[in-house]
């Protein structure tokens, strides 16, 4: 906003291009005073990512521009409808016809917030919005539902933005916006109203890190700064919650003890990289509990009817808390009656805000798209949701369960062991960037970690990678492999179950008859994959359900090192979003 007037710059693509097209403008257009602004990265959901698509978006008469994150999925009907009264729009996305819908309310002199809260209402899908408007030079409005947004509260200054790193740097003290609610700022405060303005109840808090731990410290990405950042994390998460007498200590966890003994069974739901950690939870939950649990794909799981009732416990994992995916997956399972727990990263975020009890991750901020730090947090949360469980229920392996909170003690400095002993994994890194294609496998915990770092690989470094089952490849699999292709075999402890150790080492064998690169992640001491393998990356001795908090690290290194070899920006990959609030 500048001399009452709403002025617009937009590039596709990196901020940088945005950047270099603002020092380039010849001024004069009075940017360099204006006091009140709104900017927003897009991904694209309606319309390619182009000049023309990226937002602001402003009313035909240029006096209202809008910014949007989500999807608006009625907006087909309202551009009909604004079109049939002569609006033309300048771009394909659906955000436009907010700002064509605010300019027409506030040609009735309505003000700015009073047409936001008109419009948010007319609305259907998920929304952040926020508008400036000509004649209203001093305030900014925003509305939100299934979407966030966060207020932050400075010495004389308010910012909204939809995550607190965005502004704190400037503060730590923020306020939580409900559903359906629209916050105005001005220079005289924040006022926050439901859509038929009535004023709100909010909750503010206080931020417990600062902005350091979103910057890069040092490192070359946020990602290699985060891999570094493992140990911290897991000890940050494991903390207060053991005893010295080997009892876990769930506080947080708003369900009862009783709550707890009446689950008979349990649904984890999560995307991606959280879905993982779930799929490595199921076999640590199953054997301590011996309750079923299932893990869904939480984009699947509320369009196939699952059976749930009040004794079903649904764990939902989400970093950002806001994954539109596992918002819809958690509702459903409400719907159902079923108890709900979040494992999250991002206090005050709508997954655990409309869970029934949270486990909150401490991992700190995870900047870098592709998820690692949060990742092993998210594993050690399920680990001790999965022995709190066992603990309350009194199961059969209660010595057993005693001896492991003993082994979580000892991970975080494991983790520190396998990162001391990375340069080797960079250096195989380096010479796996012109490699076709990347294949993993791994059995039981080792299988999901063979996915993760798949998923790791396909984002980073744009390659063609998959993650199987060991005992699947000789299924269908198998027949990708040719001279040299790489295969990265997760091998299990030989101190655990022998019998899996003794299959993959089979598996080994089969890839490398015919052809593979054989790259075997593979506990120190072990000996029996020596022979059957180009490069052995050693781990720390650690107990078969636990591994994965150390396996997974050096495929978090041979991803970002292979990427980087490529020349990709290993922190911002194409075409993904770090928060994905879409469905
Ligand atoms: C991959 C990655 C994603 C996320 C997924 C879920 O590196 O980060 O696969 O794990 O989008 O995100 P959250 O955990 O925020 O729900």
């Amino acid at each position: 906003m500048a001399d009452g007037a709403v002025r617009s710059a937009k590039r596709a693509g990196k901020l940088a291009n945005l950047c270099k097209a603002l020092d380039e403008r010849p001024g004069g257009d009075g940017l360099e005073t204006a006091t009140t602004g709104i900017g927003h990265t897009r991904w694209a959901t309606h319309g390619a990512p182009t000049d023309r698509n990226a937002h602001p978006h402003t009313s035909a008469d240029g006096r209202v521009a809008v910014i949007h994150n989500g999807i608006i999925e009625n907006f087909a009907r309202l551009r009909d409808e604004l079109e049939s009264a002569g609006v033309e729009f300048a771009s394909d996305t659906d955000s436009e016809v907010v700002a064509h819908l605010l300019a027409a309310e506030t040609a009735a002199d309505v003000g700015l917030a009073a047409a936001m809260r008109t419009v948010a209402g007319r609305l259907d899908g998920a929304f952040t919005l926020l508008a400036v408007a000509a004649d209203e030079p001093d305030l900014v409005v925003g509305a939100r539902r299934n979407s966030p947004l966060v207020v932050g509260v400075g010495a004389g200054e308010y910012f909204l933005a939809s995550d607190v790193s965005a502004f704190i740097a400037h503060t730590r003290d923020a306020i939580e916006l409900g559903q359906d609610q629209v916050v105005t700022i001005t220079p005289k405060g924040v006022e926050v109203t439901d859509l038929a303005g009535a004023p709100a109840a909010t909750t503010a808090y206080h931020v417990d890190w600062d902005a350091s731990a979103a910057e890069k410290g040092g490192y070359d990405y946020f990602m290699l700064k985060e891999i570094a950042e493992q140990p911290k994390a897991v000890a940050d998460t494991l903390r207060g919650r053991l005893t010295d007498a080997g009892e876990i200590t769930l506080d947080e966890v708003r369900l009862s003890d009783q709550d707890l003994r009446d689950v008979d069974k349990i649904f984890i739901v999560a995307c991606g990289t959280a879905y993982h950690a779930g799929l490595v939870a199921k076999y640590a939950i199953e054997h301590w509990t011996r309750i079923p649990c299932e893990v869904e794909l939480a984009s699947e799981f509320r369009y196939r009817d699952p059976v749930l009732d009040r004794s079903t416990l649904v764990v939902a994992i989400s970093q950002s808390g806001e994954t539109m995916d596992t918002i819809m997956a958690l509702r459903h399972a409400k719907v159902q009656k079923a108890r709900v727990l979040a494992i999250s990263n991002t206090n005050g975020s709508t997954i655990p805000r409309e869970s029934d009890a949270v486990l909150y991750t401490h991992a700190g901020p995870e900047v870098a798209v592709a998820s690692t730090k949060a990742f092993l947090t998210q594993l050690v949360a399920c680990y001790l949701v999965g022995l709190h469980l066992a603990q309350v229920r009194g199961i059969k392996y209660a010595d057993e369960v005693a001896a492991v909170v003993a082994q979580l003690q000892a991970m975080p400095s494991k983790v520190e062991a396998v990162l001391a002993t990375m340069e080797p994994v960079r250096e195989l890194g380096r010479s796996l960037g012109t490699a076709r294609s990347v294949l993993f496998i791994g059995r039981h915990v080792g299988y999901p970690v063979a996915l993760e770092g798949a998923l790791k690989l396909k984002e980073l470094a744009y390659m063609h990678a998959e993650g199987f089952a060991a005992g699947e490849l000789k299924h269908g699999p198998i027949a990708l492999i040719d001279a040299g292709t790489p295969v990265v075999c997760v091998v299990p402890s030989p101190r655990g179950r022998a019998v899996l150790h003794d299959k993959i080492v089979s598996n080994i064998q089969e890839v490398r008859a015919r052809g593979a690169r054989v790259i075997a992640i593979a506990e120190e001491g072990d000996t029996a994959v020596l022979p059957h393998a180009d490069h052995v990356i050693h781990v720390p001795r650690t107990p078969t359900l636990l591994a994965p908090l150390v396996s997974t690290v050096p495929l978090q290194v041979l991803a970002c090192e292979i990427a980087a070899t490529r020349g990709h920006d290993v922190d911002q990959p194409r075409n993904l979003a770090k928060s994905v609030t879409v469905e």
